[in-house]
Protein backbone atom coordinates (compact mmCIF):
# COMPACT_ATOMS: atom_id res chain seq x y z
CA UNK A 1 0.00 0.00 0.00
CA UNK A 2 1.36 3.45 -1.00
CA UNK A 3 1.61 5.95 1.91
CA UNK A 4 0.30 9.22 2.59
CA UNK A 5 2.28 12.32 4.51
CA UNK A 6 0.25 13.77 7.05
CA UNK A 7 1.87 16.33 8.36
CA UNK A 8 4.96 14.65 9.51
CA UNK A 9 2.67 11.20 10.22
CA UNK A 10 2.99 9.18 7.49
CA UNK A 11 -0.03 6.62 6.85
CA UNK A 12 -1.18 4.28 4.48
CA UNK A 13 -2.89 6.33 1.52
CA UNK A 14 -6.74 4.33 2.15
CA UNK A 15 -7.40 4.32 5.78
CA UNK A 16 -10.71 2.88 7.57
CA UNK A 17 -13.47 4.49 9.52
CA UNK A 18 -14.80 2.85 11.70
CA UNK A 19 -17.99 4.63 12.27
CA UNK A 20 -20.60 2.38 10.97
CA UNK A 21 -19.47 0.16 13.43
CA UNK A 22 -21.58 1.42 15.96
CA UNK A 23 -24.22 2.72 13.79
CA UNK A 24 -25.13 5.55 12.00
CA UNK A 25 -26.15 4.09 8.49
CA UNK A 26 -28.50 1.18 9.85
CA UNK A 27 -30.32 0.38 6.80
CA UNK A 28 -28.12 -2.90 6.14
CA UNK A 29 -28.47 -5.07 8.90
CA UNK A 30 -27.82 -4.65 12.64
CA UNK A 31 -24.48 -4.38 14.33
CA UNK A 32 -22.16 -7.34 14.03
CA UNK A 33 -19.08 -6.72 16.44
CA UNK A 34 -17.42 -10.31 15.41
CA UNK A 35 -17.35 -9.20 11.69
CA UNK A 36 -16.59 -5.72 12.36
CA UNK A 37 -13.45 -6.21 14.56
CA UNK A 38 -12.45 -9.02 11.80
CA UNK A 39 -12.63 -5.93 9.36
CA UNK A 40 -10.43 -4.02 11.26
CA UNK A 41 -8.05 -6.82 11.27
CA UNK A 42 -8.36 -7.85 7.92
CA UNK A 43 -7.49 -4.04 6.67
CA UNK A 44 -4.27 -4.19 8.83
CA UNK A 45 -3.24 -7.80 7.10
CA UNK A 46 -3.72 -5.62 3.61
CA UNK A 47 -1.56 -3.13 4.43
CA UNK A 48 -3.77 0.26 6.13
CA UNK A 49 -1.88 1.36 8.95
CA UNK A 50 -4.88 4.06 9.32
CA UNK A 51 -7.92 3.71 11.48
CA UNK A 52 -10.36 6.77 12.09
CA UNK A 53 -12.67 6.70 14.94
CA UNK A 54 -14.44 9.17 17.65
CA UNK A 55 -15.31 8.82 21.20
CA UNK A 56 -19.18 10.25 19.99
CA UNK A 57 -19.40 6.96 17.28
CA UNK A 58 -22.17 4.64 19.55
CA UNK A 59 -21.44 6.84 21.57
CA UNK A 60 -18.34 5.12 22.87
CA UNK A 61 -18.92 1.54 21.40
CA UNK A 62 -17.17 2.44 17.75
CA UNK A 63 -13.52 3.47 20.21
CA UNK A 64 -14.04 0.01 21.99
CA UNK A 65 -14.27 -2.15 18.72
CA UNK A 66 -11.07 -0.51 17.48
CA UNK A 67 -9.57 -1.11 20.83
CA UNK A 68 -10.22 -4.79 20.83
CA UNK A 69 -9.20 -5.27 17.16
CA UNK A 70 -5.98 -3.88 17.46
CA UNK A 71 -5.40 -5.76 20.78
CA UNK A 72 -1.37 -7.70 20.41
CA UNK A 73 -1.15 -5.19 17.19
CA UNK A 74 -0.71 -1.79 18.51
CA UNK A 75 1.97 -0.80 16.91
CA UNK A 76 0.93 -2.09 13.52
CA UNK A 77 -1.49 1.17 13.45
CA UNK A 78 -2.22 4.57 13.83
CA UNK A 79 -5.07 5.42 15.97
CA UNK A 80 -7.17 8.39 14.92
CA UNK A 81 -9.88 9.66 17.20
CA UNK A 82 -11.88 12.62 17.86
CA UNK A 83 -13.24 14.75 21.07
CA UNK A 84 -15.50 17.91 21.24
CA UNK A 85 -18.94 16.55 20.56
CA UNK A 86 -19.73 15.08 24.17
CA UNK A 87 -19.66 17.41 27.38
CA UNK A 88 -17.93 15.73 30.62
CA UNK A 89 -18.98 16.98 33.78
CA UNK A 90 -21.52 15.86 36.99
CA UNK A 91 -23.82 13.32 35.67
CA UNK A 92 -23.92 11.51 32.97
CA UNK A 93 -21.90 12.86 29.60
CA UNK A 94 -23.95 15.01 27.55
CA UNK A 95 -23.73 13.69 23.93
CA UNK A 96 -23.99 16.02 21.24
CA UNK A 97 -23.37 19.27 23.29
CA UNK A 98 -19.54 21.08 21.81
CA UNK A 99 -17.24 21.73 24.05
CA UNK A 100 -13.70 21.91 23.81
CA UNK A 101 -12.29 23.69 26.67
CA UNK A 102 -9.40 22.18 28.36
CA UNK A 103 -11.08 20.98 31.11
CA UNK A 104 -13.06 18.84 28.64
CA UNK A 105 -10.46 17.98 26.96
CA UNK A 106 -8.87 16.37 29.40
CA UNK A 107 -11.55 14.13 30.56
CA UNK A 108 -12.18 13.17 26.94
CA UNK A 109 -8.59 11.88 26.45
CA UNK A 110 -8.54 9.29 29.45
CA UNK A 111 -11.72 8.10 28.26
CA UNK A 112 -10.81 7.15 24.80
CA UNK A 113 -7.36 5.87 25.93
CA UNK A 114 -9.14 3.51 28.31
CA UNK A 115 -11.60 1.79 25.22
CA UNK A 116 -8.63 2.00 23.13
CA UNK A 117 -6.97 0.09 25.06
CA UNK A 118 -3.66 2.18 24.98
CA UNK A 119 -1.34 4.50 26.09
CA UNK A 120 -1.21 6.87 23.38
CA UNK A 121 -3.65 8.39 20.83
CA UNK A 122 -1.75 8.67 17.36
CA UNK A 123 -3.85 11.85 15.80
CA UNK A 124 -5.77 13.32 18.01
CA UNK A 125 -8.76 15.61 16.80
CA UNK A 126 -11.17 18.08 17.35
CA UNK A 127 -14.61 16.65 15.88
CA UNK A 128 -15.98 20.36 15.44
CA UNK A 129 -15.24 23.58 16.35
CA UNK A 130 -16.41 24.90 20.04
CA UNK A 131 -17.67 28.49 19.17
CA UNK A 132 -17.71 28.51 23.09
CA UNK A 133 -14.02 28.00 23.18
CA UNK A 134 -11.10 30.32 21.58
CA UNK A 135 -9.12 27.35 19.59
CA UNK A 136 -6.27 28.76 20.93
CA UNK A 137 -7.34 27.23 24.55
CA UNK A 138 -8.00 23.87 22.80
CA UNK A 139 -4.84 23.33 20.88
CA UNK A 140 -3.02 24.48 23.88
CA UNK A 141 -4.28 22.12 25.82
CA UNK A 142 -3.73 19.44 23.00
CA UNK A 143 0.04 20.60 22.90
CA UNK A 144 -0.01 19.85 26.97
CA UNK A 145 -1.28 16.13 26.10
CA UNK A 146 1.16 15.92 23.01
CA UNK A 147 4.44 16.70 25.96
CA UNK A 148 2.83 14.87 28.32
CA UNK A 149 3.09 11.47 26.06
CA UNK A 150 -0.46 11.06 25.54
CA UNK A 151 -1.42 12.03 22.30
CA UNK A 152 1.42 12.20 19.23
CA UNK A 153 -0.19 14.19 16.40
CA UNK A 154 -3.37 17.22 16.35
CA UNK A 155 -5.94 16.81 13.94
CA UNK A 156 -8.84 19.58 13.49
CA UNK A 157 -12.79 18.51 11.49
CA UNK A 158 -14.48 20.43 9.52
CA UNK A 159 -12.68 23.90 10.63
CA UNK A 160 -12.37 27.05 8.54
CA UNK A 161 -9.24 28.07 6.96
CA UNK A 162 -9.04 30.68 9.90
CA UNK A 163 -9.63 28.62 12.64
CA UNK A 164 -6.93 26.18 11.09
CA UNK A 165 -4.48 29.20 10.99
CA UNK A 166 -4.70 30.00 14.12
CA UNK A 167 -4.42 26.54 15.87
CA UNK A 168 -1.16 25.69 13.43
CA UNK A 169 -0.32 29.58 15.00
CA UNK A 170 -0.41 27.50 18.36
CA UNK A 171 1.13 24.25 17.54
CA UNK A 172 1.56 22.38 14.55
CA UNK A 173 -2.04 20.63 13.06
CA UNK A 174 -1.12 17.54 11.13
CA UNK A 175 -3.89 16.21 9.60
CA UNK A 176 -7.83 18.74 8.82
CA UNK A 177 -10.15 16.05 8.11
CA UNK A 178 -13.62 17.53 6.17
CA UNK A 179 -15.92 15.66 3.76
CA UNK A 180 -14.42 15.49 0.42
CA UNK A 181 -15.30 13.24 -2.65
CA UNK A 182 -16.83 12.77 -6.36
CA UNK A 183 -19.54 14.73 -5.07
CA UNK A 184 -18.47 17.36 -2.12
CA UNK A 185 -15.62 19.25 -3.22
CA UNK A 186 -15.75 22.73 -1.12
CA UNK A 187 -12.45 21.83 0.23
CA UNK A 188 -11.11 22.57 -3.53
CA UNK A 189 -11.37 26.48 -3.18
CA UNK A 190 -9.87 27.66 0.34
CA UNK A 191 -9.13 24.64 2.41
CA UNK A 192 -6.72 22.28 0.53
CA UNK A 193 -4.39 25.04 -0.66
CA UNK A 194 -4.40 26.78 2.89
CA UNK A 195 -3.25 23.15 3.83
CA UNK A 196 -0.32 22.76 1.38
CA UNK A 197 0.82 26.71 2.15
CA UNK A 198 1.13 24.86 6.41
CA UNK A 199 1.95 21.48 5.23
CA UNK A 200 -0.93 20.12 7.20
CA UNK A 201 -2.33 16.66 5.40
CA UNK A 202 -5.80 15.97 4.64
CA UNK A 203 -8.25 13.40 5.59
CA UNK A 204 -11.60 13.30 3.33
CA UNK A 205 -14.45 12.14 5.84
CA UNK A 206 -17.32 9.89 3.50
CA UNK A 207 -15.70 9.49 0.19
CA UNK A 208 -18.21 7.14 -1.11
CA UNK A 209 -20.49 9.76 -0.44
CA UNK A 210 -22.41 7.78 2.57
CA UNK A 211 -22.33 4.62 0.34
CA UNK A 212 -24.15 6.12 -2.06
CA UNK A 213 -20.97 6.15 -4.43
CA UNK A 214 -20.60 2.62 -3.89
CA UNK A 215 -22.77 1.56 -6.71
CA UNK A 216 -25.67 -0.24 -4.28
CA UNK A 217 -27.83 1.74 -2.92
CA UNK A 218 -30.86 1.87 -5.45
CA UNK A 219 -33.97 2.86 -3.71
CA UNK A 220 -33.90 4.98 0.01
CA UNK A 221 -37.67 3.59 0.32
CA UNK A 222 -36.50 0.53 3.00
CA UNK A 223 -33.94 2.80 4.58
CA UNK A 224 -34.53 1.89 7.94
CA UNK A 225 -36.19 5.35 10.41
CA UNK A 226 -32.60 5.56 12.19
CA UNK A 227 -30.71 5.46 9.61
CA UNK A 228 -29.44 8.77 9.54
CA UNK A 229 -29.05 9.47 5.22
CA UNK A 230 -32.87 9.42 5.75
CA UNK A 231 -32.37 13.32 6.82
CA UNK A 232 -29.57 14.41 4.42
CA UNK A 233 -30.80 16.41 1.78
CA UNK A 234 -28.67 14.36 -1.25
CA UNK A 235 -30.45 10.81 -0.33
CA UNK A 236 -34.04 12.23 0.19
CA UNK A 237 -36.82 12.89 -2.75
CA UNK A 238 -35.86 14.30 -5.99
CA UNK A 239 -32.69 14.75 -5.00
CA UNK A 240 -31.78 10.81 -4.48
CA UNK A 241 -32.77 10.02 -7.96
CA UNK A 242 -30.42 12.96 -9.57
CA UNK A 243 -27.74 11.79 -7.53
CA UNK A 244 -27.88 7.99 -8.52
CA UNK A 245 -27.58 9.01 -12.41
CA UNK A 246 -24.18 10.41 -10.98
CA UNK A 247 -23.56 6.83 -9.33
CA UNK A 248 -24.39 5.28 -12.82
CA UNK A 249 -21.73 7.57 -14.86
CA UNK A 250 -19.01 6.41 -11.95
CA UNK A 251 -20.03 2.95 -12.31
CA UNK A 252 -19.38 3.76 -15.71
CA UNK A 253 -16.51 4.92 -16.09
CA UNK A 254 -14.90 2.17 -13.51
CA UNK A 255 -16.01 -0.72 -15.60
CA UNK A 256 -13.70 0.28 -18.55
CA UNK A 257 -10.79 -0.78 -16.37
CA UNK A 258 -12.41 -3.30 -14.06
CA UNK A 259 -12.84 -1.02 -11.21
CA UNK A 260 -16.12 -1.27 -8.85
CA UNK A 261 -17.94 2.48 -8.48
CA UNK A 262 -16.45 2.18 -4.84
CA UNK A 263 -12.59 2.13 -6.50
CA UNK A 264 -13.38 4.66 -9.07
CA UNK A 265 -14.27 7.19 -6.33
CA UNK A 266 -11.16 6.30 -4.18
CA UNK A 267 -9.08 6.15 -6.96
CA UNK A 268 -10.54 9.97 -8.01
CA UNK A 269 -9.28 11.07 -4.33
CA UNK A 270 -6.04 9.61 -4.13
CA UNK A 271 -5.01 11.46 -7.65
CA UNK A 272 -5.91 14.36 -5.87
CA UNK A 273 -2.29 14.23 -4.49
CA UNK A 274 0.10 12.59 -1.49
CA UNK A 275 -0.95 14.34 1.03
CA UNK A 276 -4.68 13.15 0.59
CA UNK A 277 -5.59 10.07 3.10
CA UNK A 278 -9.12 8.84 2.44
CA UNK A 279 -10.86 6.94 5.23
CA UNK A 280 -13.68 4.77 3.61
CA UNK A 281 -15.87 3.33 6.30
CA UNK A 282 -16.99 -0.23 6.42
CA UNK A 283 -17.92 -2.61 9.07
CA UNK A 284 -17.50 -5.82 6.66
CA UNK A 285 -14.89 -7.66 5.47
CA UNK A 286 -15.42 -8.22 1.71
CA UNK A 287 -16.36 -4.21 1.21
CA UNK A 288 -13.03 -3.55 3.01
CA UNK A 289 -11.22 -6.09 0.99
CA UNK A 290 -12.52 -4.43 -2.27
CA UNK A 291 -11.98 -0.52 -0.72
CA UNK A 292 -8.19 -1.21 -0.20
CA UNK A 293 -8.11 -2.90 -3.90
CA UNK A 294 -8.34 1.10 -4.81
CA UNK A 295 -4.62 1.76 -4.33
CA UNK A 296 -4.03 -0.18 -7.35
CA UNK A 297 -6.43 1.63 -9.64
CA UNK A 298 -4.76 3.71 -12.24
CA UNK A 299 -7.28 5.99 -14.00
CA UNK A 300 -6.32 7.60 -17.02
CA UNK A 301 -5.93 11.22 -17.68
CA UNK A 302 -9.28 11.43 -19.83
CA UNK A 303 -11.09 9.15 -16.80
CA UNK A 304 -10.28 12.11 -13.93
CA UNK A 305 -11.36 14.39 -16.59
CA UNK A 306 -14.65 13.08 -17.07
CA UNK A 307 -15.10 12.11 -13.12
CA UNK A 308 -13.97 15.79 -12.57
CA UNK A 309 -16.91 16.84 -14.66
CA UNK A 310 -19.77 14.84 -13.33
CA UNK A 311 -22.71 16.74 -13.13
CA UNK A 312 -22.79 18.92 -9.56
CA UNK A 313 -24.76 16.98 -6.99
CA UNK A 314 -27.98 17.75 -5.94
CA UNK A 315 -28.94 18.70 -2.36
CA UNK A 316 -26.54 20.37 0.45
CA UNK A 317 -23.97 17.42 1.95
CA UNK A 318 -25.56 17.92 5.70
CA UNK A 319 -28.81 18.71 7.00
CA UNK A 320 -29.78 22.43 8.91
CA UNK A 321 -28.83 20.74 11.99
CA UNK A 322 -25.83 19.64 10.95
CA UNK A 323 -24.86 22.20 9.07
CA UNK A 324 -25.10 24.76 12.22
CA UNK A 325 -22.16 22.77 13.76
CA UNK A 326 -20.04 23.21 10.87
CA UNK A 327 -17.28 26.19 11.43
CA UNK A 328 -17.70 28.94 8.19
N1 LIG B 1 -15.06 14.10 10.97
C1 LIG B 1 -16.34 13.92 10.78
O1 LIG B 1 -17.17 14.74 11.15
C2 LIG B 1 -16.81 12.65 10.12
C3 LIG B 1 -18.11 12.53 9.64
C4 LIG B 1 -18.50 11.33 9.02
C5 LIG B 1 -17.59 10.30 8.91
N2 LIG B 1 -16.32 10.44 9.40
C6 LIG B 1 -15.32 9.35 9.28
O2 LIG B 1 -15.23 8.96 7.92
C7 LIG B 1 -15.44 7.56 7.80
C8 LIG B 1 -16.11 7.26 6.48
O3 LIG B 1 -17.26 8.05 6.28
P1 LIG B 1 -18.74 7.47 6.18
O4 LIG B 1 -18.83 6.15 6.84
O5 LIG B 1 -19.65 8.58 6.59
O6 LIG B 1 -19.01 7.32 4.63
P2 LIG B 1 -18.40 6.53 3.39
O7 LIG B 1 -17.08 5.98 3.70
O8 LIG B 1 -18.55 7.47 2.26
O9 LIG B 1 -19.46 5.37 3.20
C9 LIG B 1 -19.70 4.39 4.17
C10 LIG B 1 -20.89 3.57 3.72
O10 LIG B 1 -20.58 2.90 2.51
C11 LIG B 1 -20.79 1.50 2.65
N3 LIG B 1 -19.69 0.87 1.91
C12 LIG B 1 -18.37 0.94 2.17
N4 LIG B 1 -17.65 0.27 1.25
C13 LIG B 1 -18.54 -0.23 0.38
C14 LIG B 1 -18.42 -1.02 -0.80
N5 LIG B 1 -17.22 -1.40 -1.25
N6 LIG B 1 -19.55 -1.38 -1.45
C15 LIG B 1 -20.77 -0.98 -0.99
N7 LIG B 1 -20.95 -0.23 0.12
C16 LIG B 1 -19.85 0.14 0.80
C17 LIG B 1 -20.74 1.24 4.14
O11 LIG B 1 -21.55 0.15 4.51
P3 LIG B 1 -21.14 -0.95 5.62
O12 LIG B 1 -20.47 -0.25 6.74
O13 LIG B 1 -22.43 -1.55 6.00
O14 LIG B 1 -20.22 -1.87 4.92
C18 LIG B 1 -21.32 2.53 4.71
O15 LIG B 1 -22.73 2.48 4.73
C19 LIG B 1 -16.27 7.20 9.04
O16 LIG B 1 -16.16 5.84 9.37
C20 LIG B 1 -15.67 8.10 10.08
O17 LIG B 1 -14.49 7.51 10.60
C21 LIG B 1 -15.92 11.60 10.00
Amino acid sequence: MKKAQLGDLKVSRIGLGAMTMAGTYTSEGGLDDAESIGTIRRALELGVTHVDTAEVYGPFHSEAIVGQAIKGRRDDVVIATKFGLIQYGEGAPRVGVLDSSPRNVRAAVEGSLTRLGTDHIDLYYQHRVDPGTPIEDTVGALAELVTEGKIRYIGLSEASPDTIRRAHGVHPVSAVQTEYSLWTRDVEAEVLPLLRELGVGFVPYSPLGHGLLAGQIRTVDDFADDDWRTTNPRFTGENFWRNLAIVDEVKAIGAENGATPAQTALAWLLSRGEDIAPIPGTRRVTRVEENIAADAVELTPDQIHRLDNLEPVAGERHDDTNMASIDR
